[in-house]
């Protein structure tokens, strides 16, 4: 019952919720209100509304995200933090959800040619989750960022 009410819920945020502007170009987003309704649900406990996670702990996703799709290895991480990869969604909804993160809330570090997130790519690495070895996997991602090796 729950399932269902919730379910009429999203589909009726679907149909009302005009998109805006360039949103139809979201590559990998085709439920782009079912999305943000996922992360309202799912994440913005932690990261907040605008993604700015004031709590202590929490990292900001907004103007900082999509950086990590710059360094080696930084694409995998962001399926397997335990915030993404544990989350009680399917692997569709999940990668959606993830490349909506990526939009709304860092746009400007967007690589050129960024490939959007597939349901089979964030099943894979979801299902090695970060643990224990996630701060410093973390941190040398973002010394990655600070100092990029030398072309
Ligand atoms: C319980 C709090 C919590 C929830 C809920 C949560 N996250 Fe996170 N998130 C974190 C923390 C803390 C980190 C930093 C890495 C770590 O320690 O796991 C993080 C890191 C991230 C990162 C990598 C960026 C970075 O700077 O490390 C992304 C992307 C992300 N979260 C997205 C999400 C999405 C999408 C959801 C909802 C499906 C979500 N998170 C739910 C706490 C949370």
């Amino acid at each position: 019952m729950r399932g269902q009410l919730r379910t009429a819920i999203f589909a009726a945020l679907a149909c009302a919720a005009p998109l805006a502007a360039g949103q139809a170009d979201w590559n990998g987003v085709s439920h782009p209100a079912r999305a943000r309704v996922d992360y309202m649900l799912k994440c913005q406990g932690c990261h907040q509304p605008g993604g700015d996670s004031k709590p202590a702990n929490t990292p900001p996703l907004a103007g900082e995200v999509a950086k990590f799709l710059s360094v080696p290895g930084g694409r995998e991480f962001l399926g397997r933090v335990p915030g993404v990869a544990m989350t009680d969604l399917d692997d569709v909804r999940l990668a959606e959800l993830l490349n909506w993160t990526i939009y709304r809330f860092d746009p400007g570090h967007l690589p050129a040619g960024f490939q959007p997130y597939t349901a089979q790519e964030i099943g894979a690495l979801r299902r090695q989750p970060l643990r224990l070895d996630r701060v410093q996997t973390r941190d040398r991602l973002i010394a990655q960022m600070e100092h990029p090796p030398a072309k």
